[in-house]
């Protein structure tokens, strides 16, 4: 639940509504603030919103002014492209000249779901939205009121993530309000999102295609449903390790930085415990304050100002969908050394651990 207080404090003339898609679907009050926000998004206003990985910033995808707007309300480089959010396989035809083979077998496996395709865009869809690029980023949400709010709003929703540029994603209403009160015209709050880790984004315009960004949809379910799939190799390495930029303009970005320095452990269970120990104690001792993100199994064992619970090291969807929110609460308690734990790159730990180096600035320790 939202601190209200709290979001009072931040708001301006951002409207804060709450809407959760129970089992009975909409209420007509959910159904009456859903329609308004449609409105808002047609008339080039931007209304952030739940989806199933993270809160969004939307805006209408085909209208270029209201591209320019999310760029400025994030504090975001203009020459970082938007993913375009549909709620319709039909919405694709549009904004896509051709659709190949590859973007039906995707779709019909995972949408609605967390992976964004990208393809050769339509003239319908500015450059102001895709960043000057040929291209467009299209993902179509699960979540029941990201699919109601695109259907109100005429189909097409430019959306990034709802933080401001070079925090961590929004997992809960409460922080959009934090980075995007008084910089939107509503923030719609449903609850804590699903995954808390940004889509998947598969680049189809190349062969094999190319997974640009991991996230829950893994490469291993992709090429159960296309064949060879291709990694970018920046995903787990830094770009001077190996010699070239990400594809995704984003993700060359040092994104999800914390205000504290960031160092990742890596080694036996026992081992890295004592070196942070040992490192948190140096630490201490200068007057540093210092942050743990420690798996449940460890945690009892670290001596440090503040050691948070990732979760229990088998569970990734749990670790998943708390690291965001660390990160953020370390910044609130101003720690300004963190040290963490390292964790598998297997499936869909490679989406947590791309996250987590790129917010160490892919600072690792092995030990
Ligand atoms: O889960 C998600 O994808 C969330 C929710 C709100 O849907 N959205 C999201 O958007 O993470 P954003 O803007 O924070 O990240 C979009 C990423 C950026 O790294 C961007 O560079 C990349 O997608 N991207 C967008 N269009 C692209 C294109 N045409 N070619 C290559 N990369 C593209
Ligand atoms: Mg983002």
């Amino acid at each position: 639940m939202i601190d209200r207080s709290r979001v009072n404090r931040v708001m301006k003339e951002t409207e804060f509504i709450e809407i959760s898609a129970g089992v009975g679907g909409f209420t007509q009050q959910d159904k009456m603030w859903l329609c308004r926000a449609g409105e808002v998004l047609r008339r080039g206003g931007l209304v952030a919103f739940p989806t199933e990985t993270v809160y969004g910033l939307g805006g209408d995808a085909l209208n270029p002014d209201s591209s320019r707007l999310i760029y400025e309300a994030k504090g975001r480089p203009s020459d970082n492209p938007l993913i375009v959010h549909i709620a319709d396989f039909e919405a694709l035809s549009a904004i896509v000249p051709e659709i190949p083979a590859e973007a039906v077998k995707l779709a019909e496996a995972f949408w609605p779901g967390p992976l964004t395709m990208i393809l050769p865009k339509s003239d319908a869809v500015p450059y102001e939205t895709t960043g000057g690029l040929e291209t467009v980023a299209v993902r179509m949400p699960s979540h029941p009121v990201a699919l109601a709010l695109i259907r109100e709003s005429g189909g097409y929703v430019a959306a990034p993530s709802a933080n401001l540029s070079g925090k961590p994603s929004p997992t809960l209403a409460a922080y959009v309000a934090e980075d995007m009160g008084g910089r939107v015209d509503m923030i719609i709050d449903g609850g804590e999102v699903g995954i808390g880790l940004e889509s998947t984004i598969v680049d189809l315009t190349v062969t094999p295609p190319r997974i640009l960004r991991p996230g829950y949809i893994t490469r291993e379910m992709l090429q159960q449903v296309l064949g060879e799939v291709a990694v970018d190799a920046t995903i787990l390495r830094s770009q001077q390790d190996c010699g070239e930029a990400p594809k995704a303009p984003g993700m060359k970005y040092r994104h999800y930085a914390p205000a504290g320095d960031l160092t990742i452990v890596s080694g036996a269970p026992e081992a890295v415990t004592d070196y942070i120990n040992r490192r948190a104690d140096e630490d201490r001792a200068s007057g540093e304050k210092v942050g743990v993100i420690g798996t449940e199994e460890m945690l009892a064992r670290y001596r440090a100002d503040v050691v948070k619970s990732v979760g229990h090291r088998g569970d990734e969807e749990a670790i998943a969908k708390r690291l965001y929110a660390i990160l953020r609460e370390f910044d609130d308690e101003e720690v300004t050394k963190i040290y963490s734990e390292s964790f598998s790159t297997e499936g869909f730990g490679q989406a947590i651990m791309n996250r987590l180096l790129k917010a160490a600035g892919h600072h690792v320790v092995e030990i």
